[in-house]
């Protein structure tokens, strides 16, 4: 199946390999998603057969979008902060495209994708001028967009704010780790979002990541001035926004 105004989006995580075909008018899902576990350890051609047999089963015969949690330069994985270290340097457009037939793939980072996503469709539709998206989980993801147009690559967690990294302070595997409330943990987020803020003036900061889903028990609780909105496509954003940059041929 493959069809005009709809594309393909597979998000890479650290527990899933998520897929769906994605309506672009709308930026809804087609079908549920579909999950594989990721394999371990997560190397590049374990990662690309768990993808090949994602799109087998859903018989999705067109080009795909891929997002990684890593640095993605012209279709090359850079970095790999919370992935298999095997992933630095891997021309994942190429090895992605061989594994499903030689079909067109995009490649991008994961955040990116989430930050493509709700721009358009999400939290931050609504919004003109800087919007910065951070994702919350094992590490902090960042997408920066002006007026829709995103800017790759910005890599925001691995800004050091206050002496550490900001994914060291403040990503949501910190609360897990040291067992931190959400009055402690979000003490952290603020001291990010504020440092941020002051280097950027975004309009508006869009979370994401998992623990979005619990905003309520912590974003009224920061003290940094930029409203910060709660990310809408929660779980699919990662899909939707691979499928974007399918779409969008940015990612060649
Ligand atoms: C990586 C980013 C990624 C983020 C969220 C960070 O550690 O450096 O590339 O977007 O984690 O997965």
């Amino acid at each position: 199946m493959s069809a005009r105004g709809h594309a393909f989006g597979i998000d890479i995580g650290g527990s899933g390999v998520k897929g769906a075909a994605v309506d672009l008018a709308t930026g809804e899902l087609l079908h549920d998603r579909i999950k594989i576990p990721t394999p371990h350890p997560a190397t590049p051609q374990a990662i690309a057969d768990a993808v090949a047999k994602l799109v087998a089963e859903a018989e999705w015969d067109g080009p795909v979008g891929i997002t990684l949690p890593s640095v993605v330069l012209d279709g090359v994985a850079r970095t790999a902060a919370n992935i298999d270290r095997a992933w630095i340097g891997t021309d994942a457009r190429t090895l992605f495209s061989a594994t499903l037939g030689g079909r067109t793939v995009s490649v991008l980072n994961d955040a990116d994708a989430a930050g493509l996503a709700e721009d358009r469709y999400g939290a931050a539709k609504d919004f003109d001028g800087l919007v910065l998206l951070l994702t919350f989980g094992t590490g902090i993801g960042s997408a920066l967009l002006y007026n829709g147009t995103l800017v790759p690559n910005s890599e925001l967690g691995h800004l050091e704010i206050g002496g550490r990294e900001t994914e060291h302070r403040a990503a949501a595997s910190i609360k897990d780790r040291d067992g931190l409330s959400y009055p402690q943990w979000a003490a952290e987020v603020s001291t990010v979002l504020i440092g941020l803020e002051n280097l950027f003036w975004p309009k508006i900061i869009v979370a994401g990541g998992g623990i979005s889903r619990d905003s309520d028990q912590w974003i009224p609780l920061l003290t940094n001035r930029t409203p910060v909105l709660p990310a809408h496509l929660r779980n699919t954003a990662g899909i939707v926004g691979a499928a974007m940059a399918i779409d969008s041929g940015l990612f060649p």
